[in-house]
C-alpha cells in the first residue's frame, strides 16, 4: 500500500440553513522532497489544515492540497491534477498533502479523473475506457487507470489511442535527478506534471495486459515534426527476480534519424535493469552514466544515455533535445 498512509473523511456544512449537502473525501499521500515545478491552481494562506482543505472542496476542479506550517499563516497550494505533492528538501516535515477522493454537492459529485460511479468507487482500466467515458485525456492531461493485474489506480499521461506516457523528461526548470536507487526506479519518482518516471513496477503491469507492448522512445527538441522516434515490437519486462529485465523482437523506424538504442549493436536485450546501487553489467554504468537503464555488459554501456544528466543527451547524436518521452502503445 503505497500512497494510502490515512484515511480522513471530511463532512462539511456550509448552508447556515443546516443542511449538510455538501460532502468530501480526502485521502492523505506522500508529501516528498524534491526539486521540481509545479503548476498551481491556487495559492493562499489559512491558519490550519481544514481550513485548506475546505479551499480544495470550494472549487470542484482542486484534486489535491499541500499545507505547510513552515510559516504563519501557514501556505496552503491547491493543484488541479497530481498525486503525491513535491516540496524543497527539509520541507517535508512541515507539509502535509491530501488528495480528494470525492467532491459532492447538492448538484451532483466531482470524482478525479478515471474514477466514475457511486462516490467515485470506480476506476477505468484503461486510457482508451477513460477516453470512451468522455474523461479529458487529451495531450498530458493526467488519468488514474487501474490495469486489471493492478492492486491500486496510479496515474499515466494519456495519449491518443490510449497510449501512456511513461516517462518524460523536459529539458527547461529544474532537473528531476534521476541517479536515483533501484527501489526508487522501481516505485517511481518525479513529478508527473513535468518530469518523471512512472515506476518499473507500473509499467510491467500495464505490458503485462498483453495489448499494449510497443515502445516509443521520442526525442523532441521543439517540433513535433521534427521528432525523431524509436519505436519497438512486442516489449516486456521480466519481474523483480530477472531484474525487470528487457525484451523486444524488433526496431521499428528510421536508424539514420532514430538510433536504434535497444538492439543496436551495445544493446538492451535481456539486460537486467541497472542503477548505481544495484549495477548487473560489471562496469558500474548506471553510477557513470548517471541514470538508471537496461545497459548492456559492455564498457560502452549503451549508445544513448536516457535517464543520464541532460547534458549527456542535449547535444549528443539526436541534435539538441528538450523533451524526451518514453511511451507504451497498442
Ligand atoms: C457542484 O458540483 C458540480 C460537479 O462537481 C460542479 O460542477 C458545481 O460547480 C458544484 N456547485 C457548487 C455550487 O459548488
Ligand atoms: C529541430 O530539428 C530540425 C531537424 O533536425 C531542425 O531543422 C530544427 O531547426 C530544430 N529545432 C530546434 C529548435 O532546434
Ligand atoms: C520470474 O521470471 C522467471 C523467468 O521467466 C521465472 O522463472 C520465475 O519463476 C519468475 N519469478 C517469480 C517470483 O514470478
Ligand atoms: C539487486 O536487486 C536484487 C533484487 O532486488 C537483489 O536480489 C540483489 O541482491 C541486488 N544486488 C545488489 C548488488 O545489490
Ligand atoms: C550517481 O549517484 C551515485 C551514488 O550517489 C554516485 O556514486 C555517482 O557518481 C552518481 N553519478 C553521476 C554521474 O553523478
Amino acid at each position: 500500500m503505497e500512497h494510502i498512509l490515512l484515511f480522513l473523511v471530511v463532512l462539511l456544512c456550509f448552508s447556515w440553513q443546516c443542511q449538510c449537502l455538501r460532502q468530501a473525501e480526502f485521502l492523505k499521500t506522500k508529501v516528498i522532497s524534491d526539486t521540481f515545478e509545479s503548476t498551481k491552481m491556487g495559492e493562499l494562506q489559512t491558519t490550519n489544515y481544514k481550513m485548506c482543505l475546505f479551499q480544495c472542496v470550494e472549487r470542484s476542479e482542486c484534486r489535491r492540497a499541500l499545507y505547510c506550517q513552515n510559516i504563519n499563516p501557514s501556505n496552503c497550494f491547491l493543484y488541479d491534477e497530481g498525486e503525491n505533492c513535491l516540496t524543497s528538501s527539509g520541507n517535508e516535515i512541515n507539509c502535509k498533502c491530501y488528495n480528494k477522493v470525492y467532491n459532492c454537492n447538492e448538484t451532483g459529485c466531482s470524482c478525479p479523473k478515471g474514477y466514475y460511479g457511486d462516490k467515485c468507487k470506480s476506476v477505468v482500466k484503461d486510457c482508451i475506457e477513460a477516453s470512451d467515458k468522455g474523461f479529458d485525456t487529451g495531450k498530458y492531461k493526467l488519468v488514474f487507470i487501474q490495469p486489471t493485474t493492478s492492486i491500486l489506480p496510479f496515474e499515466v499521461q494519456c495519449r491518443s489511442g490510449g497510449a501512456r506516457i511513461l516517462s518524460r523528461q523536459i529539458y527547461s526548470g529544474l532537473p528531476v535527478n534521476f541517479n536515483r536507487t533501484l527501489n526508487e526506479y522501481e516505485e517511481g519518482f518525479g513529478n508527473r506534471e513535468t518530469e518523471y518516471w512512472i515506476g518499473l513496477k507500473k509499467i510491467r503491469e500495464i505490458l503485462r495486459i498483453g495489448e499494449y507492448d510497443k515502445l516509443k522512445i521520442g526525442f523532441f527538441n521543439g517540433s513535433y515534426s521534427n521528432s525523431k522516434q524509436a519505436h519497438y515490437k512486442h516489449v516486456s519486462f521480466g519481474n523483480k527476480t530477472t531484474g525487470y529485465a528487457f525484451s523486444s523482437s524488433a526496431y521499428i523506424g528510421d536508424r539514420s534519424t532514430a538510433p536504434d538504442i535497444m538492439l543496436g549493436s551495445v544493446n538492451a536485450l535481456d539486460q537486467p535493469f541497472s542503477t548505481f546501487d544495484n549495477d548487473s553489467t560489471g562496469h558500474a554504468c548506471a553510477a557513470n552514466f548517471g541514470g538508471g537503464w537496461w545497459f548492456d555488459n559492455d564498457p560502452y554501456c549503451s549508445l544513448a544515455n536516457i535517464n543520464g544528466p541532460r547534458f549527456a543527451l542535449s547535444y549528443g547524436p539526436y541534435g539538441k533535445i528538450i523533451d524526451l518521452q518514453i511511451e507504451i502503445y497498442k
